[in-house]
């Protein structure tokens, strides 16, 4: 049977961007029933549904709200996180521009359950329609009373949101970097603790959330927790530590695909069910070489690995970092590993923020070594340098503050493991061509 659109139910329908049109599909009913609700209870349902956050690092949102300290003074922020620069996704986007109030619908639910007063919608620079339609979203709801003061009626209920435009460098979506540039600084990410919950924004506690969490907290609250645990995949009984998958997902198809899209699809789909039968297969009648399982940070998965299941335990299971925001990108037989690890060494080297010396220097020193290597002048030896380099800096082996280390480290590692025969005979033989003379060398 195939599964009923929740998130992108909207998509399309005329004029569904305008308060009224979205009324008259339903919306505001979640937010009327959460207003029914204490703001612990919201946050019940929502620890209740396991909803996993869809930025990236796949934290329960209802985990993460609980640690908003209790009783707290305020004011309290809440932050939605829609900087959505991870290569390969553009979900966020389509959300904010084909149907804003879903998000706005969600944001508001969101702050009312962590007695947020403020949130603010941190938006890619780049996004300028996403921009004009989320500003003009937000006006009506001022105009109708679903902001403000004593919201829809509710004594004491007050929100204000302010859409606040990015400083347009991928560090700015990490939540602290994040947090850093809204106070009018320079995104460096802090150090955790404290975690934002305790003192985020201006030192007071703050939730960041996703753009495409937030969109499920409105259904979670209208269709209740069990709705929500009956799509995805439920957590591996021999591994206490899984917390399943579940809910609907919009996984972002990129590449060498005939039919490149955002399709939304229950957690736990396979890489070659949704290219082959959403994307439509690879393009120019090719076959597989790798896939990126979810943003370029993730690493990648070979065309053996087509059958991995893209929840929040199958990429790592197959030697990823893990699903980050489920976005696809198909690289076709014809695509040199070399010059995609080449590029994404670039990236990570320029969005490094330089605060730690593993980072800036480690990123910066892969980026170097892939150059060379594609120049024609690399050495065998070089390959386990760039191993060494990316086993070294990030979060996990504890040596910097923020994850865009790891995830500079993860594309390296899988390339380098899983492609190691392309890379030693690209080294080999462009050698071989510019030196005819000389045997490859093996060591420095
Ligand atoms: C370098 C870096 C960039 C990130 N960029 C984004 C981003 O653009 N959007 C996003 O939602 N999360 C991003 N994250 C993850 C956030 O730090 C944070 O985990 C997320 O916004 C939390 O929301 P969620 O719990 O709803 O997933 C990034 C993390 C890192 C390390
Ligand atoms: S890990 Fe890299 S990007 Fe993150 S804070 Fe350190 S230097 Fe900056």
């Amino acid at each position: 049977m195939e599964f009923e659109p929740v998130l992108l139910r909207h998509l399309g329908v005329p004029g569904i961007q305008h308060l009224e049109t979205y009324q008259a599909q339903g919306g505001y009913q979640g937010l009327r029933r959460a207003l029914e609700l204490t703001p612990e209870q919201v946050v019940q349902l929502v620890k209740d549904s396991g909803l996993r956050g869809r930025g990236g690092a796949g934290f329960p949102t209802g985990v993460k709200w609980g640690f908003i300290p209790k009783n707290h003074p305020g004011p309290i922020y809440l932050c939605v996180n829609a900087d959505e620069s991870e290569p390969g996704t553009f979900n966020n986007r389509i959300l904010m521009e084909g149907d804003p109030h879903q998000v706005l619908e969600g944001t508001i639910i969101s702050a009312y359950a962590i007695r947020a007063s403020v949130a603010y919608i941190y938006l890619r620079y780049e996004y300028g329609r996403a921009y004009r339609i989320l500003q003009r979203a937000i006006q009506e709801l001022y105009d109708h009373g679903f902001l403000g003061r004593n919201i829809l009626g509710k004594a004491g209920f007050n929100l204000d949101i302010y859409l606040h435009r990015g400083a347009g460098a991928y560090i700015c979506g990490e939540e602290t970097g994040l947090i850093e540039s809204l106070e009018g600084k320079r995104a460096w990410p802090r150090i955790k603790p404290p975690f934002p919950a305790v003192q985020g924004l201006f030192h007071k506690p703050t939730i960041v959330n996703n753009v495409e969490t937030l969109a499920c907290v409105k259904h979670i609250i209208e269709r209740g927790p069990d709705w929500f645990r009956s799509i995805g995949i439920p957590p591996d009984p021999n591994n206490p530590r899984d917390m399943g998958s579940f809910g609907p997902k919009l996984y972002c198809l990129s590449g060498h695909v005939n039919r490149p899209g955002c399709f939304e699809l229950p957690l736990g789909i396979t890489a070659r069910e949704l290219i082959e039968k959403y994307g439509g297969g690879v393009w120019k009648g090719r076959q597989v070489k790798a896939i990126i399982p979810g943003g370029l940070s993730m690493g990648f998965l070979t065309a053996q690995e087509l059958d991995t299941p893209l929840d929040f335990n199958g990429p790592i299971k197959a030697g990823c970092l893990g699903l980050g925001t489920a976005a696809v990108i198909v690289l076709d037989d014809q695509t040199s590993m070399i010059d995609v690890l080449y590029n994404s060494c670039r990236f990570f080297a320029h969005e490094s923020c330089g605060q730690c010396t593993p980072c800036r220097e480690g990123t910066a020193w892969m980026a170097k070594i892939l150059a060379r290597i594609r120049r024609g002048e690399g050495y065998l030896d070089d390959l386990d340098i760039l191993l060494e380099i990316a086993n070294g800096i990030g979060i996990m082996p504890g040596t910097t503050i923020c994850g865009l280390a790891d995830g500079a480290a993860w594309p390296v590692k899988t390339a380098i493991t899983k492609f190691r025969a392309e890379f030693e005979d690209y080294i080999r033989n462009s050698r071989a061509r510019l030196h005819p003379v000389r045997e490859p060398i093996r060591s420095h």
